[in-house]
């Protein structure tokens, strides 16, 4: 088993759309008119007509289906980014999605004629709260970062209904980047908290930097680097203790699904990453779902409207008058349609699969974090990694010259995509890798054998390494000018 390949197909055709364009030339034809012509009103109409490419509808059909031949896909191979994470989701989930039932709702339609969709998100609401010990959820982020920011307005809410303007938020050094982001606008300061030499939060470090300032620690368990914070309740404390609210980045949920729980290690409020825990395809920024929940203390701030049932076993409504609320944010009801996918993942899962999927990602983790060791050992060796690890290629780079990068960009001339590289911050030369529950023990024997062969022609080839990738369409990107210069525009 090998992953998919990233190549150019068919007769070497490049260029984009408008390069096929021959003027007249159409995709379409439309019908006689059967219906009295009307005429644009000025101010709405162009002065000059756009430039769109005049083509045949089989060349538009050869080009797109090209290009995503080209590209890389989670259907088409492994995807073992560490972090950001791209696991296969089932497609019985898209099915869901599909009904006709859902897919058709409007969101303006009256309750009444909506329970079955009402009902749908209670329940999601219900089983997210029941599986990270929260008392009630929003289903409206659209992302996890929307999540993150979300909680973070509740945490500025609940403190200033308190008088209180504290202004920091601590976060450890080995934290994803919208952690920061995310306090940013929120309003907060982020202050870094450093990390021991295990890779765990250093406790000492966080006791001295708490104070009547601390609005909150927002924290990932299993952090990171894929590990478990064994002292999570005494730091939990220790943020309380000083008039703190602990918030649970739950990007890293389905190492713990049906394990332990957030709610029961002291966190008050927790976002969800459904990309990566419940059968959402993750891509290009969304659309996603961050639902956040919360304690029953925080319950007022959530987002309105909030699906709720009247007397309990009544009609389900939308409550819109929750005068503590933080406010919308977002459309309606979120990404309904994800929201469908994250159901339907649960409840065809069940307690026991919700609970076999992380100890599938703990397993999968370890087995391919132990077969690729000999050549790029872990960042932190003393403790177990959880759902995904972090190795380092600092011993190749130091032996050979060969960089974590050059690894990466050789990988995908071997048929795969690469792992997330030079993160976190905090390790040298980091690969970050998550294999996920979904991948089979043939997948990640291949994957391993690409990233073993890469270290083996970096000792005995390291050029090639270098100059990797050479299989692919575009050969190696200035990816920080990519990033920095934007250009988003054909010209
Ligand atoms: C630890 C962590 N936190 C937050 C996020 C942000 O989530 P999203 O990409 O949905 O905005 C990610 C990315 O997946 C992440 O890995």
């Amino acid at each position: 088993m090998s992953g998919a390949p990233v190549r150019t197909q068919g007769p070497g055709r490049g260029g984009t759309i408008k390069d096929r364009s021959v003027p007249g030339r159409r995709a379409f034809s439309f019908g006689p008119l059967d219906v009295p012509v009307a005429s644009v009103p000025a101010e709405h109409a162009r002065a000059t007509v756009p430039g769109l490419p005049e083509v045949a509808e089989i060349d538009v059909i050869r080009h797109y289906t090209r290009l995503s031949q080209m590209n890389y896909g989670v259907d088409t191979g492994a995807y073992p980014l560490g972090s950001c994470t791209m696991k296969y989701n089932p497609k019985v989930a898209e099915e869901v999605a599909a009904f006709a039932g859902f897919r058709r709702a409007h969101p303006l339609q009256p309750d009444q004629t909506m329970q079955g969709a009402l009902e749908m998100l209670w329940r999601l609401e219900r089983a997210l709260c029941e599986i990270t010990g929260m008392a009630r959820a929003t289903l409206q982020p659209p992302a996890g970062a929307c999540g993150e920011m979300t909680g973070l307005l509740i945490m500025r809410a609940y403190h200033a209904e308190r008088g209180s303007d504290r202004a920091k938020v601590l976060i450890p050094d080995s934290a994803h980047g919208t952690n920061p982001a995310s306090v940013h606008l929120g309003g907060f300061g982020a202050v870094p908290v450093p990390s021991d030499p295990r890779g765990m939060v250093d406790v000492d470090a966080l006791a001295k930097l708490m104070g009547d300032d601390v609005a909150g620690l927002m924290l990932t368990n299993p952090n990171t680097l894929g590990l478990f914070e064994e002292n999570i309740v005494e730091i939990a404390g220790l943020v309380h203790d000083a008039g703190g609210l602990v918030y649970y980045d739950g990007a890293n949920l389905n190492a713990i699904l049906g394990r332990c729980r957030p709610g029961d290690m002291g966190f008050d409020i927790v976002h969800i990453n459904t990309h990566k825990t419940f059968a959402t395809p993750h891509g290009g920024g969304g659309p996603g779902a961050g639902p956040v929940g919360v304690v029953e203390e925080l319950a007022p701030y959530l987002p309105t409207p909030t699906v709720e049932r009247d007397g309990g076993s009544g009609p389900f409504f939308l409550e819109h008058d929750r005068p503590r609320s933080i406010g919308r944010l977002h459309g309606f009801h979120g990404n309904f349609a994800v929201l469908v996918r994250a159901y339907a993942y649960v409840f065809l899962h069940g307690a026991d699969g919700l609970k076999e999927v992380s100890e599938l990602s703990a397993l999968n983790t370890n087995y391919l974090a132990s077969a690729i060791a000999p050549d790029f050992p872990l960042a932190h060796p003393e403790v177990r990694p959880m759902h995904e690890f972090v190795a380092t290629a600092k011993p190749l780079k130091d032996e050979t010259g060969v960089r974590a990068m050059d690894v990466a960009k050789r990988v995908i001339d071997l048929g795969f995509h690469p792992s997330t590289v030079y993160f976190p911050l905090v390790v040298e030369e980091a690969m970050m890798v998550e294999p996920t529950e979904t991948e089979t023990r043939e997948t990640l024997d291949a994957f391993a054998g690409a990233l073993r062969r890469a270290a083996a022609e970096a000792r005995a080839t390291p050029q090639l390494l270098h100059d990797a990738p050479v299989t692919t369409p575009v050969r190696r990107l200035d990816e920080a000018r990519a990033a920095r210069h934007l250009k988003l525009r054909w010209d």
